[in-house]
């Protein structure tokens, strides 16, 4: 049931960086773009079209979308809430879209700003509008397996989200243990769950890292035949309104364990590493990967 192929979509230039206090200038997320891109990677989350008082990170989204030299075959992927988001997002020429839903009432709360109810009335003309512009559009289930402020989330929650975006027409669905509480299993009931609305092409995986599950939870997932994931460079990132989460599983660790099994990915682990190293040092920090680490003190 393991695939032999997998793609990853890496997240660190948006759900990396968004969390950054210090800030960041375009050309830096521009020159990771570049290195990501470098080292293999076929899909890139660069930005978001949010609102700059909510995180003021991604602020320069239009600017970032702008400056990226493109590469064929690469697709380039924001993060759109609402019809403003869109509107502003659409002259950057995304391939895909992201509307981000959650699978908890208090995090949709915190971090839209509305109701799953309201969320999904949001999102409908965001995902109708999308597609008749011909962008492929994404959904984001957070707190999938648990929340920072109600805990433990049950499967019938991620089911439920899962069914709401299918009804509205969203295209692929990205399970996300938003603050990295899930365990293997765990983990796998809410694929599960997903899996009753999507099928295994149209679901990934967005696993942050803060206990250190992560990388056993690709494992789990890659055990029913999960074949994307969502992974942020150097172990970048953080939810703003997640506190204390940390990034998504660090690209290089998933990268090393993946051709470790023999599975394909496309991706140069060295180039990686250097691109990682690259936003770290402009970060004033080190990478926050093992592989990573490991590779650069041989
Ligand atoms: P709201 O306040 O409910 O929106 O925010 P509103 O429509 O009432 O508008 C209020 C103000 O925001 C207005 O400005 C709007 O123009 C402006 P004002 O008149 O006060 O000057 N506004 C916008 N500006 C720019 N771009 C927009 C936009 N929309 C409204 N798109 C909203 C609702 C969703 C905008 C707000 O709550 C927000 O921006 N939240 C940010 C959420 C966010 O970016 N979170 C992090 C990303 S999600 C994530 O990390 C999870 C993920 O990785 C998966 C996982 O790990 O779980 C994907
Ligand atoms: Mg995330």
């Amino acid at each position: 049931n393991i695939p032999s192929r997998v793609k990853l979509v890496d997240v660190g230039p948006r759900d990396g960086l968004q969390n950054e206090k210090q800030p960041v200038p375009a050309e830096a997320k521009v020159g990771l773009v570049h290195r990501l891109q470098e080292a293999g990677l076929k899909e890139i989350e660069v930005t978001s079209f949010v609102s700059p008082k909510w995180v003021p990170q991604m602020a320069d989204n239009a600017e970032v979308m702008a400056a990226i030299q493109r590469q064929p075959g690469v697709r380039y992927s924001v993060l759109t809430p609402n019809m403003k988001g869109l509107e502003a997002a659409l002259p950057s020429r995304p391939d895909e879209v992201v509307v981000f839903g959650a699978a908890s009432e208090a995090f949709s709360q915190r971090n839209i700003n509305c109701s799953i109810a309201e969320s999904m009335e949001r999102f409908a003309p965001v995902v109708a509008a999308a597609r008749a512009a011909g962008v492929y559009v994404r959904g984001a289930i957070s707190c999938a397996v648990g929340c920072p402020y109600e805990g433990d989330v049950a499967p019938e929650r991620v089911e439920l989200l899962a069914r709401l975006m299918k009804e509205i027409g969203v295209q692929h669905i990205g399970v996300a243990d938003t603050i990295g509480v899930g365990t293997p299993l765990k983990v796998q009931r809410a694929l599960e769950a997903a899996l009753r609305h999507y099928t295994l092409a149209d679901i990934s995986g967005h696993f942050h890292d803060t206990y250190g599950q992560a990388l056993a939870n690709t494992l789990a997932a890659l055990q029913m035949g999960v074949w994307q994931y969502d992974t942020s460079v150097a172990g970048l990132g953080g939810c703003p309104y997640a506190k204390g989460a940390t990034g998504n599983v660090a690209t290089e660790d998933v990268v090393y364990m993946l051709h470790g099994m023999g599975i394909e990915t496309g991706i140069d682990l060295d180039k990686l590493v250097d691109a990682g190293q690259y936003i770290s040092e402009r970060l004033g920090r080190k990478p926050n990967s093992r592989a990573a680490t490991a590779i650069l003190n041989k």
